[in-house]
C-alpha cells in the first residue's frame, strides 16, 4: 500500500428577498416560499479576533509554481515589477494576502538559502527535491532550480504584495548553524554583520525582519524521517539559540500529517523533558491535511484512492467535501492534545497546507507538476475550510492554502503571458473581510441533504459558514454545498438595525464549471444589493455556492 508518506518519501440569483422579523421562527418571504434555513449571530458569543494569516498562502518551488507562476524574469514581455509577475502582485493587493510560506515543502529541507543569495548570474544550478517527479517534458528549470528566485526575490514579493514572509528552514540537510545565520541574513541591521552587508550589495540595506520560521517541514516524512521523540530534539537543538535583533522570532514546529494525534504529543513530551520552560519555543505547531481520499472508503493507497479534478459525479463532489470538512475535527482534536501540555494555551496550530489533491491530468499548463484545475467544487470546498479556520480563530495561529500559483488548490493559473484567477482566488475575495473581525459564534440550521454512496444510505449537511463583526460591518460567508438546491435562509440578527446590506457570491449551473485561459469569467463574483425592511433577513442561497453577506449596522 502506498500512502502519502511512502510518495514524498520516494520523491443571483432571482427573488433573493429580504424580511425583518424580530421573531424567531421561520419567516415566509415575499414570494411566500417558506425559509428552509436559518443563520442565527450570537453578538454576544465572540470567539475571538480573525487573524488575518488564517489567509495565509503557500509558494514552493515545486514545478510550475515559481517557475514561470511568481517569477517571469526583468526582461520578460510579461508584465512585472523587478521579475515578478505583476498581475499576480496585483490581486494579492486585492485579497489582502498577508503571509506566504516559502521555499517549501518538502523542497525547504533539500534547499540552501546561500545558493540563492548575490549576484543572479553566479548562483549556482542545484537538483531539485522534486527532479525524480518532474515529467520528461517540463521546463529544465524545473527540474534544475536556477536560483534566479531566492530570498531577496521573495521577500521582495511579499513586501510588494504587503504580506509577511514565513521561511521554512532545512533540518535534514543543512546544520542548525545555516539556520541562524539565515535568520542573520534576513534580520541583522544594516551594516551590522557581513551577511548584512551581502544582503545590501543586492540592494536590500534595511532588515527583512522575517517574523515566522518553521523549523522543518513534514519531518515525520520527506523532512527527515525522524521519529517524533527525534524532531523533538532536533527542535530543541535548531532553537536553542537564534539571534533577536529585539524582535519575536516565531518558530514553528512541524506537526502532524492529519489525525496523527500520537506525533503530536509525542513531540510535546519530548520537548518539554527538558523543563516546561520549552514551551516558550514554540509559536505554533503545523498542521497538514490534504483532501485526497475519494474512494469512497474503498482503499487508502495514496494514488489508487485520488480523484479527478474535473470528471466528478455529484457523490465525488459530497466526498470531497468530506474529506475536507474532517479539517474542524483535526483542529479540535490535536487542540486537545496541545491543551494537555499548554493549558494556557500559548501554542496555536498553524494548518501550513491544506487543499484538495487529486490526480495528474487537468494541468493547464500539462507537464507542470501537481498543477490541477481548480472548479466550482474547490471554491466550495474552500469556502467551507476558510469558514472553519474562521470558527476557531482561539486555537489556529495561521493558515496557508496549498498552493499559490500553478499547483494544488490555487489561486492563480499562469503561462507565459496569459494569468487567470481561479474560482477558489476568487473565495479569497469574497472572504477577505472577515480579517481582523471579531468571530461570533453562530448557529447555521438546514436539512441535511441525503444521498446514495454506492447503495449505501448517507448524507451531508445543508448549511455551514461564519460569522464577524468588525465596526458596523457585520460579515457572514457560508457555502450552499447543494448540487441541485437552493436554500432560502432566514438571516436572524437579533442585535442591531440594519442600515444596508449586499451579498457576493459564487456559482454556476454546473458544479464542473471552471475559469481557464481563454475563458476566464465562467465562475466569478456576482453582487446585488438587498435592501432592508424589517428585523430578519431572508436570502435564496443558489445551489453549489459560496456566499458572503456584507451587512451595515446602524
Ligand atoms: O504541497 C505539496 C507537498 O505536500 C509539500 O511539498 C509537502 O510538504 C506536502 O506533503
Amino acid at each position: 500500500m502506498i500512502n502519502r508518506r511512502d510518495f514524498l518519501q520516494q520523491g443571483a440569483l432571482g427573488g433573493a428577498a429580504l424580511l425583518l422579523s424580530p421573531k424567531i421562527g421561520w419567516t415566509r418571504s415575499p414570494n411566500s416560499r417558506m425559509a428552509d434555513s436559518r443563520i442565527e449571530v450570537l453578538f454576544d458569543e465572540p470567539l475571538g479576533t480573525i487573524s488575518p494569516n488564517l489567509y495565509g498562502h503557500f509558494a514552493e518551488n515545486l514545478g510550475g509554481v515559481l517557475y514561470d507562476g511568481i517569477w517571469v524574469g526583468e526582461k520578460s514581455s510579461v508584465p512585472n515589477i523587478n521579475g515578478l509577475r505583476k498581475d499576480l502582485i496585483e490581486h494579492m493587493r486585492k485579497i489582502k494576502a498577508p503571509v506566504i510560506r516559502y521555499p517549501g515543502g518538502c523542497f525547504a529541507d533539500s534547499y540552501d538559502w546561500r545558493d540563492g543569495i548575490g549576484p543572479a548570474e553566479k548562483r549556482p544550478r542545484r537538483t531539485n527535491f522534486w527532479a525524480n517527479d518532474e515529467a520528461e517534458k517540463a521546463p529544465a528549470k524545473h527540474r534544475y532550480d536556477p536560483n534566479s528566485v531566492g530570498t531577496n526575490e521573495f521577500v521582495h514579493f511579499c513586501k510588494l504584495i504587503g504580506a509577511e514572509p514565513y521561511l521554512a528552514a532545512n533540518v535534514r540537510s543543512l546544520p542548525a548553524s545555516a539556520f541562524y545565520q539565515w535568520v542573520e541574513y534576513c534580520n541583522s541591521p544594516a551594516g551590522s554583520t557581513t551577511l548584512a552587508d551581502v544582503r545590501a550589495a543586492a540592494g536590500f540595506a534595511e532588515p527583512f525582519n522575517v517574523k515566522y520560521w518553521g523549523v522543518g517541514n513534514e519531518s515525520w516524512g520527506c523532512g527527515g524521517e525522524f521519529t517524533a521523540q527525534e524532531y523533538a530534539v532536533e527542535f530543541r537543538r535548531y532553537s536553542t539559540w537564534l539571534p533577536k535583533y529585539g524582535d519575536t522570532l516565531n518558530l514553528i514546529a512541524s506537526g502532524p500529517n492529519t489525525d496523527d494525534w500520537s506525533w503530536t504529543r509525542e513531540f510535546l513530551v519530548e520537548v518539554l523533558r527538558k523543563g516546561p520552560g520549552q514551551l516558550h519555543r514554540i509559536y505554533g505547531m503545523a498542521l497538514h491535511h490534504y483532501a485526497w481520499n475519494l474512494s469512497r472508503g474503498k482503499t487508502q493507497n495514496w494514488d489508487a484512492g485520488k480523484g479527478d479534478a474535473l470528471k466528478f459525479d455529484s457523490v465525488d463532489w459530497y466526498e470531497l467535501l468530506r474529506e475536507g470538512e474532517r479539517m474542524e475535527g483535526l483542529v479540535n482534536g490535536h487542540w486537545q492534545v496541545l491543551s494537555e501540555f499548554d493549558p494556557l494555551h500559548r501554542v496555536k496550530l498553524v494548518v501550513d497546507e491544506w487543499g484538495p489533491w487529486y490526480r495528474p491530468g487537468s494541468e493547464a499548463t500539462p507537464g507542470d507538476l501537481l498543477e490541477q484545475m481548480p472548479t466550482l467544487r474547490d471554491a466550495v470546498f474552500s469556502g467551507m475550510t476558510l469558514d472553519i479556520f474562521n470558527r476557531n480563530p482561539e486555537k489556529i495561529a495561521m493558515a496557508n492554502c496549498a498552493q499559490l500559483i500553478n499547483c494544488l488548490n490555487s489561486l492563480y493559473l499562469a503561462r507565459e503571458d496569459k494569468f487567470v484567477i481561479t474560482p477558489v482566488g476568487h473565495v479569497f475575495e469574497l472572504y477577505a473581510s472577515h480579517q481582523q473581525g471579531q468571530a461570533l459564534r453562530t448557529v447555521f440550521s438546514a436539512p441535511n441533504l441525503p444521498y446514495d454512496r454506492d447503495g449505501k444510505p448517507a448524507s451531508f449537511w445543508g448549511l455551514r459558514g461564519a460569522a464577524s463583526v468588525r465596526g458596523k460591518t457585520l460579515t457572514i460567508t457560508a457555502v450552499n454545498p447543494s448540487t441541485n438546491e437552493s436554500r432560502l435562509v432566514e438571516i436572524a440578527l437579533r442585535r442591531g438595525t440594519v442600515k444596508e446590506s449586499s451579498m457576493t457570491f459564487l456559482t454556476n449551473s454546473d458544479v464542473h464549471a471552471h475559469n481557464t485561459f481563454e475563458q476566464q469569467n465562467v465562475v466569478v463574483p456576482q453582487t446585488k444589493a438587498l435592501t432592508p425592511s424589517g428585523g430578519a433577513l431572508v436570502v435564496e442561497f443558489p445551489p453549489a455556492s459560496v456566499v458572503a453577506l456584507n451587512i451595515q449596522l446602524d
